[in-house]
């Protein structure tokens, strides 16, 4: 595959082929992985719990971040790599600009940080200054303490309404990509519809541009024993790895992952 930039998504998003995206954290599983055919190796700052073992994305820092990029890019066979900004790293403007260019010096493409309307201020810095972003939107993971739990989020009029606008707001502001995590489907279908950026899904329908899954989940080993209903275990009726990424792909593309089952109603 040659290397993946921001206008080969932006073509897959105007063809309707879907993008295959996955979190990774080192260079073996980027090397497996970007073979395997997926588009974009998201950095998560769920290495915190599926890495790291804490009970929530917040302990992660930036130097953890920066660790892993640099570990991803070593292993990364042409995809683009996509990394979160963690937790009160982009608070202020003076740490945003810091941090990025600490992400984007460890090999990072694109920075990822979560929020609603808010973030258009900082996405617009960073359009401005050349780091390309993607709005996360629906449930944050990082606002936990202040969602009460890792809920579905855009159930109510007036939160999609909310959800809707944001998302246009922050396509005008300069996002170059959203991510939607469990929202209802049908919401966001209809964002998708909305925007020209590629919108990519987790626990958020078929309709999107793309999905995203942690590796550790559809591998099927979350700590737990028990998956979120948006979850899919790749791992089951394969004999390695690579073939599990290769089925995942393949899934996304043809539309068959995620079922209807996989996600939720307004
Ligand atoms: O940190 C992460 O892995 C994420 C995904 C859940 C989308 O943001």
């Amino acid at each position: 595959m040659s290397d993946v930039t921001l206008s080969t998504l932006q073509s897959l998003k105007q063809s309707g082929e879907k993008i295959a995206m996955l979190t990774c954290y080192d260079a073996t599983f980027a090397h497996a992985a970007s073979q395997a055919g997926v588009e974009v190796l998201l950095v998560g700052d769920s290495l915190g719990m599926v890495l790291q073992g804490h009970d929530s994305t917040l302990p992660v820092t930036v130097a953890d971040m920066a660790y892993h990029v640099a570990a991803v890019k070593r292993g990364n066979q042409g995809a683009l790599i996509l990394v979160d900004l963690p937790f009160m790293a982009y608070a202020t403007t003076e740490q945003c600009l810091h941090n990025c260019a600490t992400l984007m010096q460890a090999g990072a493409h694109m920075v990822k940080l979560e929020g609603a309307g808010w973030l258009a201020d900082p996405i617009r810095l960073l359009a401005e200054r050349g780091i390309p972003a993607c709005a996360h939107l629906g449930l944050t993971p990082q606002a936990v303490n202040i969602l009460g739990g890792y809920k579905v989020q855009g159930r109510h009029e007036a939160q999609a309404r909310q959800m809707r606008a944001d998302a246009i707001a922050l396509e005008q502001a300069g996002a170059c990509m959203l991510l939607l995590e469990c929202v209802p489907s049908s919401l966001a279908e209809e964002i998708t519809q909305a925007v020209k950026i590629p919108v990519i899904g987790i626990g958020a329908g078929s309709a999107t541009d793309g999905q995203v899954l942690v590796l550790h989940d559809m591998l099927g080993l979350a700590l737990s024993g028990r998956s979120p209903k948006f979850v899919k275990n790749f791992m089951a009726g394969q004999d390695s790895i690579a073939a599990a990424f290769s089925a995942y792909v393949q899934a996304v593309k043809a539309v068959t992952f995620p079922a209807a089952e996989h996600g939720f109603s307004a």
